[in-house]
């Protein structure tokens, strides 16, 4: 059992309602991972649809639900996995995100958090840190989904404005749950906007559109789910504070 799993397991409940409708949820919040390994059991299209029918139940300001969703499965995900991988592979450098994902200079404590990542991330798979050729072939598999038989592409109109990317995190968690709840694993992937311009010949992108990520849905291998999470987290004591509780 993974650390949070252990720590969410611990806690007494009586405090909180909820009974099974909570253990379920919790169970599905910590038992999701970013999972980069899927076997090639199919995922129905009415599944993918029932997963963005209840997602799209996620909040957002002035109930404007900004969020674009392009599902890819079959030979065109494969075509365009393919066309992907192509340019990642003789044109990386020609190619450039609408928008900056991480800070130029990450201060602390993020930079420590993000190096603790590479350590854990490429030590699991037995890539040195310095092996350049290895961490780019991890970052390749980007591409093909991490084997998943459903790619999702989703995007957000170019004049709206941070907050409802906000919008956007909370939809793409919902996605990621729902799938949970069925049994399926996810991995968000902002890899994919990159590659924008190359998405863009074969999904209809309306060019006030920006590609924000990609999600990939499917069976995890079995090994991965009962390895659990391999990425810590913090304790709640370290980013929140009680103020006006007793103890
Ligand atoms: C918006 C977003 C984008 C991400 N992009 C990628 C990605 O491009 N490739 C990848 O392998 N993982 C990606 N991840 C997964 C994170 O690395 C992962 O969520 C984090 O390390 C915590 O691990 P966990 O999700 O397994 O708990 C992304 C996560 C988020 C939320």
């Amino acid at each position: 059992m993974s650390s949070s799993k252990q720590e969410v397991a611990a806690k007494d409940p009586s405090h909180c309602g909820g009974g099974e409708g909570r253990e379920a949820v919790d169970r599905i919040i910590t038992g999701r991972f970013a999972s980069r390994s899927f076997t090639s059991r199919a995922v129905p299209k009415q599944t993918i649809e029932d997963i963005l029918d209840v997602a799209r139940f996620a909040p957002s300001g002035a109930n404007i639900q900004p969020w674009n969703v392009y599902v890819l499965g079959g030979s065109e995900k494969e075509e365009v996995s393919r066309a992907l991988l192509e340019a990642h592979n003789k044109a990386r450098d020609q190619h450039k995100s609408e928008y900056q994902y991480y800070a130029t200079e990450l201060p602390e404590p993020y930079l420590s958090r993000r190096n603790q990542f590479g350590r854990l991330f490429y030590g699991s798979l037995g890539i040195e840190q310095a092996d350049l050729v290895g961490r780019a072939g991890q970052t390749s598999k980007n591409y093909g989904f991490f084997g998943a038989p459903v790619g999702l592409i989703v995007t957000i109109d170019r004049r709206l404005q941070v907050g409802s990317w906000l919008d956007l995190g909370m939809f793409v968690q919902n996605v990621m749950i729902a799938a949970g709840a069925r049994g399926l694993q996810t991995c968000p992937q902002e890899t994919f906007s990159k590659y924008h311009i190359v998405l863009r010949e074969f999904l209809p992108i309306p060019a006030e559109q920006m590609v924000v990520c990609g999600v990939s849905i499917g069976f995890a291998e079995d090994e991965l789910v009962s390895s659990g999470r391999l990425m810590p987290r913090v304790a709640v004591s370290e980013f929140t504070r009680f103020i006006g509780f007793e103890d």
